[in-house]
């Protein structure tokens, strides 16, 4: 038996076919505590963690960022002169992943001159099987591969991959426990992500999250509600919900009775300025929760990820809702709240879609009155049902197909942003837009990106009043009105 194989059999190493059980036992809610002998663990030493993809992995690093802070890491502002880089990646699309290839490749000839520097692959891609045996047979100079769940136990596989020298791997298929308190180090002062549940129970079936993130797992009740007061107590602003299906949220505590929007009515009570969200599931976005979309803190924009226009592909893709299903909830949407924005998320060239069928999103999204889209080729992703349908149509074909699309949603972008010629809006300020000039930057409830000239600094993390007046397709441009 050679050193590879020892090695590989102390290792945890990932199953998707474990990943799709969906096991029925009960989720404990635990509280993190640094363990004494880990807590001098980076004292003197910098941490520098790269993320990529959704917004959770925004959030899940702020965590590990707290967890490697707890014990003593201070934070580098240059990756390639700190003692432990992390990346923390996306497996939602194969370009993702090839993003993460590119990069391990910079930090290999860095590791070649500072040896002692650690790194690490975290996330999503280390619970594809393919992703973790390429690491381990091809990455020899990667320390560390850990998985979504087991995240919070960094600081044991840091002090194993000092002690043992050779590659640390873990990667539980199954979730964990939810664990509260742990420490965070949040990006901003004014806003800030809050986890209401993790995992997806959903399979859409080209979906890998389910496999990567586990199953849904909701968090109680009073923990959301005490970690979004203390965050109104610090002065924040704005919170963005999230979870792979938020208003899934509640169905796995007690008999399911408290649901997203009884969530939304509490948090509201908090005096939190401004709540989002993401991603609601069309399916399960009932009554209730549209209703909550009026309270005075839920901002007026949904991000409402449809997929495709077509009832054959939306049966196949398994999202458990029809076309007029779905454009029926945006009509209730805008009766309740006639302002509200609507952005989705779309994919492009599923296997065995025609282009009769690719053409139904398009009129779909007209009918629907997207103001912005995330749009996506169709990415197969091993291991989940879609991967292994036909897919006769071209990648050219594909892209052709995806221009056309561009050309409705960006006219969608454009006119979302028009319809506030001449209004008032109210923008959280953000700070310096990105092309200089004196001009500020920020983002209005209907979440449109706005500038407005200033060089008032102070402003950042205030919410002010602009007056807008031009609008182009990927922002708005204003006056302080105060
Ligand atoms: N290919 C292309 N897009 C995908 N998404 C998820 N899986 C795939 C895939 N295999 C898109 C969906 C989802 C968003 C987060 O990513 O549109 O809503
Ligand atoms: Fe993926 Fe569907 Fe779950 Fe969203 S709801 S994370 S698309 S499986």
């Amino acid at each position: 038996m050679s050193k590879l194989d020892d090695d590989i059999k102390k290792m945890f190493l990932p199953s998707l076919k474990d990943a799709r059980l969906r096991k029925n036992r009960n989720v404990e809610t635990i509280f993190y505590k640094v363990e004494d002998i880990y807590k001098n663990l980076g004292v003197g030493k910098t941490y520098y963690i790269y993320t990529y993809g959704c917004q959770g992995n925004e959030a899940d690093s702020e965590v590990m960022a707290g967890i490697l802070e707890s014990v003593g890491y201070t934070k580098a502002s240059d990756p390639l002169e700190s003692d432990i880089v992390l990346l923390n990646t996306c497996a939602v699309r194969e370009n993702a992943e090839q993003r993460i290839w590119g990069v391990l490749g910079q930090l290999k000839g860095r590791k070649r001159t500072h040896p002692d520097m650690l790194i690490g692959i975290c996330g999503c891609m280390p619970q594809e099987e393919r992703a973790t045996n390429k690491l381990i047979e091809s990455y020899g100079f990667v320390d560390l591969v850990f998985g979504t769940h087991n995240r919070f136990n960094l600081p044991k596989l840091i002090h194993q991959a000092y002690l043992s020298g050779s590659k640390v791997v873990e990667v539980f298929s199954n979730e964990g426990n939810i664990l509260e308190n742990a420490p965070m180090v949040r990006e901003s002062n004014f806003k800030a992500w809050v986890h209401i549940m993790y995992g997806c129970d959903e399979f859409c079936t080209y979906c890998i999250v389910p496999y990567t993130r586990g199953r849904e797992r909701s968090r109680r009740k009073e923990d959301i509600l005490a970690e979004v007061n203390d965050l109104v107590k610090r002065g924040y602003k704005e919170i963005t919900l999230l979870g792979q299906n938020v208003n899934a949220y509640g169905k796995d505590i007690d008999d399911g009775s408290y649901t997203f929007g009884d969530l939304l009515t509490d948090i509201d009570k908090t005096g939190i300025l401004r709540v989002r969200f993401t991603s609601p599931h069309p399916r399960d976005m009932d009554e209730k929760a549209i209703q909550a979309m009026k309270l005075k803190s839920v901002m007026p924009h949904l991000h409402f990820p449809v997929q495709s226009g077509n009832d054959r592909v939306l049966k196949i893709m398994n999202r458990k809702y029809t076309r007029e299903e779905y454009l029926y909830k945006v009509k209730r949407l805008k009766e309740e709240v006639p302002n509200i924005s609507i952005t989705t998320d779309i994919i492009v060239g599923f296997p065995g879609e025609t282009y009769e069928e690719f053409k139904d999103t398009v009129t779909l999204s007209v009918e629907a009155g997207f103001e912005g889209a995330f749009t996506f080729i169709y990415s197969p992703r091993e291991g989940t049902p879609a991967a292994s349908m036909p897919d006769p149509i071209s990648i050219e074909e594909k892209h052709k197909w995806f221009d056309e699309l561009k050309e409705t949603i960006d006219l969608g972008y454009l006119k979302g942003n028009q319809r506030f010629l001449g209004e008032i809006v109210e923008v959280l300020v953000e700070g310096e837009s990105k092309s200089g000039d004196g001009m500020l930057c920020g983002y209005t409830p209907n979440n449109k990106l706005t500038h407005f000239k200033s060089d008032d600094l102070s402003l950042v993390g205030n919410i002010v009043k602009v007056k807008i007046t031009d609008a182009k397709s990927w922002f708005m441009i204003g006056d302080l009105v105060e």
